[in-house]
C-alpha cells in the first residue's frame, strides 16, 4: 500500500482571500483564516499533500491614498502591513505554507501571462470610456471617491457605484451634483481608452462548470447561475494613473485593475512556495502540480462571490489552468448580533483581541459556529464565555487534567492495558463521523462530536470511581484510568486542527511525539506520562472590557492651514474656507460669520475633523469640520500655531482609531470644553506633538 504521506501524485492548494494591505487584520477577517487553517491542518493531519497559500492584496486606489495620508510611499505601507499581518496570523496559529504579496515579480509575470493568453483568445478588446475626473486632485475618481445624488431616487450623499437608499447601481458619471470625496470640488469628465474582458463570451463555459461541480454550495450556485441568466457584462480591467499596480504591457499610464492581479496572487504565492520554501522542507514541486494537475480549493467571504465564481474561473479556463474543485463561501461576522462598529466598541483588531485573550478561544468559538454555509456568524459575548467555560474548559480541558493528574498522583504516572470493546467500537464510529465532519467543512459538527467524546470519558471516569478503586485494587484503577488517558490522547488528535497549542500541550504532558490521524488507532499501554498541568482557564468579562473604547478615538483630528476664506453666498452665518489638511486640500463651511472677518482666518492653523461625513450646506460642500469654542457671547477657533498642517491632535490615554466616516451626531455626543485658553476632553488637554491646542476663551464648550 502506498504511504499516503509520500504520495504526492495529486496535490492540493488551499487559499484564503488575500487581505487588503491598507489596514489591520480584524476579528471579522479571522473567521476566514481560522476556517481555512482548520481545514488545511485537518488535511495535513490525515496525510494529504496540501499547502496553504495566501498573500497581501497590495494594489489599488485605497492603498495609494492610505500611503499618501500617512506620508509614506506605497512600497513602505505594504511592507509594514505585510509584517503586521504576518504577526497577527502567527499569533492566531494560522499556518501558511506561503504568505506572499501581489506586488511581486511572480505576480507581475503571471498577470502578464494570463492577460496575453486572454488576448490571444480574442477575449480582450479596447474601448473608449468617459470617466469622472477631478481637476484639482489631478486624478480619475473611482466609485468610492465620488459622491452625489442617486440618479434614481435622488437620495443625497451616495457613492459612485450603488445607492444605499434604493440599491440602484450605476456608474460614477450618472451621479447628480457629484463631488470629489478627497477635495470636495465638483469633478469633470475625461475620456480614456480601456481594456475590457469579454466575460459575456464565457457564459456557457461558466454555466457548465457550475452545474457539473458537485462541491459548490447549492445556495451560492443558484444565485451565480441567476447572474449568468440575467446576462454578464464585460469587465473593465484597466485603471488610469495615478494607480498603485502593474503597468499593462506596452501602456504608459494604464494599470491592471486590482481585481485582475489579486486572484493571480494565489498562483504566485504557490510559485513562491515551490521556488523558495519547498526545498528546505525536502519537497520538490512546480506550480503546475497544483494548478494544472492538482486540486484547488478557495475559501472566501460572501461579499467577493462575483469575482471568484465568474471573473476568476473565466480567467483560469482561458489560460490553461484547472478550475477550482471547491470555493467555500462563508458569511460575515457580527458582534452581539450587529455589524462591527468602532463607536459601539465592537470593532476589534486581531491585536486588540490578543491583548486580552488566548487566540485558541476564538478558534474554538468560530469552529463551534462554522458550517459550510453563507449564514453570518455572531460573536455574542455571553455565548462566547459560556462556550469557552462550559465546553472547552469543562468538557475537554478539565477532563484531561483530571485524568492525567490522577495518574500522576495515585498511579505512579504509568498506564496499563485495558479492554472496553463496546465503548471502543462506539468511539471509533465517532472518530469516523468527526473525520467526515471535517472533510465536509462542518466544523460545528466536528466540535459537537468531540465534546460528546469528552463527555463519554467524563462519565466513564465518574462511573468507575478510580479514587475508590485505587484503595482496593490499584491495577483495576490503573485500567480504568488508562482507558481515559487514551481518550485524552485521542481527543488531542481530534481537536488538533482547531486547537494546535492545546494538543501540543497534551502531547507534551503525555510525553509522546506529534500525533497524526492514524495514531487514533495506537493505544498507549504501559506508558509513562509526564506532569499534568492545567490546559485552559475560564474567562470572565474580558471581551466586554475591550468593548469599552472611548468614543473620542473615532475622530480623525488634525491641524489644518486656512488658505482662503470668504462669505457663503446663500447663508449669512457661514464662511467658506479652503484648507490644507496635510493630506489634501478641501473646502469646509463654518458658522463663523459675525465672529471673524474672513481675511483674519487666512494663515491660521486650526483644528479640524477630517473624517466627518461630507455634507452640502446651502449648496456648498463641507468636507469636514473645524473645532471652535463658544461661551454664548463669542466664538473662537481652536488653534495650534506652531504645528504643521496634518499634525495629529490627540489627548493622553486615548489612542486614535479613526472610523472611516463619522456623523455630526457622533461628534455632538463628545464633551470638549475650553478653560483658561485651552481645550479639554475628560480633563486632558487636546494637543499636537509640539504644543497644547489654544483657544481665545476663558470658559466654554467646543462644538
Ligand atoms: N482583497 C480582497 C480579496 C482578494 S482575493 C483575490 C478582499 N480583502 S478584505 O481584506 O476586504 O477581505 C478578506 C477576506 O476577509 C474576504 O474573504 C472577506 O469576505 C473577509 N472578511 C472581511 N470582513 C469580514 C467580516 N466582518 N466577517 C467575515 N469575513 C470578512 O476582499
Ligand atoms: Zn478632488
Amino acid at each position: 500500500m502506498a504511504d499516503k504521506k509520500t504520495d504526492k501524485s495529486r496535490r492540493t492548494v488551499v487559499t484564503s482571500a488575500l487581505p487588503y494591505a491598507n489596514g489591520p487584520i480584524h476579528i471579522g477577517h479571522m473567521v476566514e483564516y481560522i476556517q481555512t487553517d482548520i481545514f488545511v491542518r485537518f488535511l495535513k493531519l490525515t496525510g494529504e499533500p496540501a499547502i496553504y497559500c495566501c498573500a497581501d492584496d497590495t494594489h489599488g486606489t485605497p492603498i495609494e491614498i492610505s500611503a499618501n495620508k500617512k506620508g509614506i510611499p506605497p512600497f513602505q505601507l505594504i511592507s509594514d502591513m505585510h509584517k503586521e499581518h504576518l504577526e497577527d496570523f502567527q499569533a492566531f496559529h494560522i499556518d501558511f505554507d506561503s504568505y506572499y504579496s501581489t506586488n511581486s515579480d511572480e505576480n507581475r509575470e503571471y498577470s502578464d501571462f494570463i492577460f496575453n493568453k486572454l488576448k490571444e483568445k480574442g477575449l480582450i478588446y479596447r474601448k473608449e470610456v468617459e470617466l469622472t475626473y477631478c481637476q484639482k486632485c489631478g486624478r480619475f475618481l473611482p466609485d468610492r471617491y465620488v459622491k452625489g445624488k442617486c440618479p434614481k431616487c435622488n437620495a443625497t450623499d451616495q457613492y459612485g457605484d450603488v445607492c444605499e437608499k434604493c440599491n440602484a447601481t450605476y456608474s460614477t458619471t450618472d451621479l447628480v451634483e457629484p463631488y470629489c470625496t478627497i477635495c470636495g470640488s465638483a469633478p469633470t469628465r475625461k475620456k480614456s481608452n480601456h481594456y475590457f474582458f469579454k466575460l459575456s463570451a464565457c457564459s456557457d463555459d461558466l454555466k457548465r462548470w457550475l452545474q457539473e461541480n458537485k462541491n459548490l454550495q447549492p445556495e451560492v450556485k443558484n444565485y451565480v447561475l441567476n447572474w449568468i441568466k440575467e446576462g454578464l457584462k464585460d469587465w473593465d480591467i484597466t485603471r488610469d494613473g495615478p494607480y498603485f499596480g502593474f503597468n499593462i504591457p506596452g501602456e504608459k499610464d494604464l494599470y491592471y485593475y486590482v481585481w485582475l492581479d489579486a486572484p493571480i496572487g494565489y498562483i504566485s504565492s504557490t510559485a513562491n512556495y515551490c521556488n523558495s520554501i519547498a526545498e528546505e522542507r525536502g519537497d520538490k514541486c512546480s506550480v503546475d502540480d497544483y494548478w494544472k494537475h492538482g486540486r484547488i480549493i478557495h475559501f472566501i467571504g460572501k461579499d467577493i462571490t462575483y469575482f471568484h465564481f465568474l471573473f476568476w474561473p473565466a480567467m483560469l479556463m482561458n489560460s490553461g489552468f484547472s478550475l477550482p474543485e471547491d470555493i467555500a463561501v462563508h458569511g460575515f461576522l457580527t458582534v452581539n448580533k450587529e455589524k462591527m462598529s468602532k463607536s459601539r466598541g465592537t470593532f476589534f483588531t486581531a491585536k486588540d483581541y490578543l491583548k486580552i485573550l488566548d487566540p485558541e478561544y476564538l478558534r474554538f468559538y468560530y469552529a463551534s459556529n462554522l458550517t459550510k454555509s453563507m449564514s453570518d456568524i455572531d460573536l455574542d459575548f455571553e455565548d462566547f464565555r459560556s462556550s469557552i467555560n462550559n465546553k472547552l474548559v469543562a468538557d475537554l480541558g478539565n477532563f484531561a487534567y483530571r485524568v492525567l493528574s490522577f495518574l500522576n498522583r495515585n498511579l505512579g504516572s504509568r498506564s496499563s492495558d485495558f479492554s472496553e470493546p463496546k465503548l471502543e467500537k462506539e468511539l471509533r464510529k465517532k472518530f469516523e463521523d468527526i473525520k467526515k465532519a471535517y472533510s465536509s467543512m462542518n466544523f460545528r459538527e466536528a466540535v459537537n462530536l468531540i465534546l460528546e467524546t469528552g463527555s463519554i470519558g467524563n462519565k466513564y471516569f465518574q462511573d468507575r470511581k478510580p479514587w475508590d478503586l485505587v484503595k482496593e485494587n490499584e491495577e483495576n484503577a490503573r485500567e480504568a484510568v488508562s482507558f481515559c488517558m487514551n481518550l485524552v490522547k485521542n481527543i488531542s488528535i481530534l481537536v488538533k486542527p482547531i486547537l494546535p497549542e492545546f494538543s501540543a500541550k497534551i502531547e507534551k504532558q503525555l510525553k509522546i511525539e506529534e500525533q497524526s490521524w492514524d495514531d487514533l488507532n495506537e493505544d498507549l499501554k504501559n506508558h509513562e506520562i509526564g506532569t499534568a498541568e492545567i490546559l485552559v482557564k475560564k474567562i470572565e468579562g474580558e471581551l466586554e472590557s475591550i468593548a469599552v473604547k472611548d468614543p473620542f478615538a473615532m475622530l480623525d483630528l488634525a491641524v489644518a492651514g486656512v488658505l482662503e476664506a470668504k462669505p457663503h453666498p446663500d447663508a449669512d452665518k457661514l464662511l467658506i474656507l479652503q484648507i490644507d489638511t496635510g493630506i489634501d486640500k478641501r473646502q469646509i463651511c463654518a458658522g463663523l460669520a459675525g465672529y471673524y472677518q474672513p481675511e483674519d482666518l487666512v494663515g491660521k492653523r486650526i483644528v479640524v475633523i477630517r473624517n466627518l461625513k461630507p455634507a452640502k450646506l446651502r449648496g456648498e460642500v463641507s468636507a469636514g469640520m473645524l473645532l471652535a469654542g463658544g461661551d454664548g457671547k463669542s466664538v473662537r477657533v481652536l488653534e495650534a500655531p506652531d504645528s504643521i498642517p496634518g499634525s495629529a491632535v490627540h489627548v493622553n490615554g486615548i489612542e486614535p482609531q479613526p472610523e472611516k466616516e463619522i456623523s455630526i451626531d457622533d461628534f455632538a455626543k463628545l464633551m470638549i470644553k475650553t478653560e483658561a485658553r485651552k481645550a479639554y476632553y475628560k480633563g486632558e488637554p487636546l494637543k499636537t506633538e509640539k504644543e497644547e491646542v489654544s483657544v481665545d476663551l476663558e470658559k466654554g464648550k467646543v462644538s
